[in-house]
């Protein structure tokens, strides 16, 4: 008796968790295939023509050129469509795509900012945007994304400061890449907080102050290229 008065209450138990984990399924690869459509809709037309047929809502996002999903929940975790001869702005809907791990849009033609909703990207790990127009200065809460490993944004026209604060929530990362932009300011000296630093890359940027001493404490560091900035001191 108890058996069937557990059966009894299981069952619609259990199809209700179905119902709504399905319908969580379905909704949320829709919410990762309308953030890359209105994506594709920000690229001017002629760019766009490369994923016209192929970016198309009958097709799986996950068959899409450039994207790849996680197996389990077919959530989009890469986007990659660098040298594609992309033009175009950047949406604030990339930030929907919450399960992204690996961000690459490096030798395009973007211009205009890059959104803050990319500090939605609580999993990212990988972000390059290299050699594109970007404008305007680093949403300072991408560095808030503490999986991050990579922040790869060098040859733009990115300008303004680096927050002092940079490093006190990037534990993971290993390279930031930042050369060849309109970049100001001093270099945080907080910067030392991103103990796994081993590309530390900023020449050819608008520097100033003096070269943190603290740098000479990264026990990871290999490359340090800080040429042709306005740094002074020792
Ligand atoms: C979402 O995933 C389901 C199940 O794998 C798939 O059938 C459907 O085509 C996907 N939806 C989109 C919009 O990609
Ligand atoms: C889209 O491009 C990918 C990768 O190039 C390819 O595997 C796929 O077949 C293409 N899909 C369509 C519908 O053209
Ligand atoms: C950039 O992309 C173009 C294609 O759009 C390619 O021809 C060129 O070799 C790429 N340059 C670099 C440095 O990767
Ligand atoms: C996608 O992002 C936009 C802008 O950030 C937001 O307004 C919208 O609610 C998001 N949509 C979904 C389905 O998450
Ligand atoms: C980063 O996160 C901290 C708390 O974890 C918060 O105080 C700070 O305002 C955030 N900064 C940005 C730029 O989002
Ligand atoms: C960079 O931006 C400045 C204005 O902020 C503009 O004068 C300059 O032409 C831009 N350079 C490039 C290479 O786009
Ligand atoms: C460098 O590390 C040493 C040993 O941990 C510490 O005593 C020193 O204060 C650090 N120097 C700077 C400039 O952070």
């Amino acid at each position: 008796m108890a058996k069937i008065a557990f059966s009894l209450l299981c069952v619609p138990i259990l199809m209700g968790y179905c119902f709504v984990s399905c319908l969580a399924l379905e909704l949320s690869n829709f919410t990762d295939q309308s953030a890359l459509l209105i994506f594709k809709s920000y690229l001017d037309l002629g760019s766009r023509n490369i994923l016209e047929n192929n970016w198309s809502s009958v097709v799986n996002v996950c068959d899409w050129m450039g994207v790849s999903c996680s197996s389990l929940h077919e959530r989009v975790t890469v986007l990659n469509l660098h040298d594609m001869g992309l033009r175009g702005t950047i949406p604030p809907q990339i930030g929907n795509l919450s399960f992204l791990i690996y961000l690459d849009l490096s030798n395009n033609s973007f211009h205009g900012q890059l959104p803050n909703e990319l500090g939605h990207l609580r999993r990212l790990e990988y972000l390059d945007m290299r050699q594109n127009y970007f404008t305007g200065r680093i949403p300072y809460n991408i560095f808030n994304i503490s999986s991050l490993r990579v922040i790869s944004v060098p040859s733009n026209n990115l300008s303004g400061s680096l927050p002092v604060d940079i490093c006190y929530h990037l534990p993971k990362l290993e390279q930031l890449l930042l050369s060849s932009n309109d970049l100001d300011g001093p270099i945080p000296y907080k910067i030392s907080k991103c103990s796994q630093l081993r590309r530390l890359i900023l020449y050819a940027n608008r520097f100033t102050g003096r070269i943190p001493r603290e740098i000479g404490n990264f026990t990871m560091l290999e490359t340090l290229v800080l040429s042709e900035n306005k740094l002074g001191g020792s």
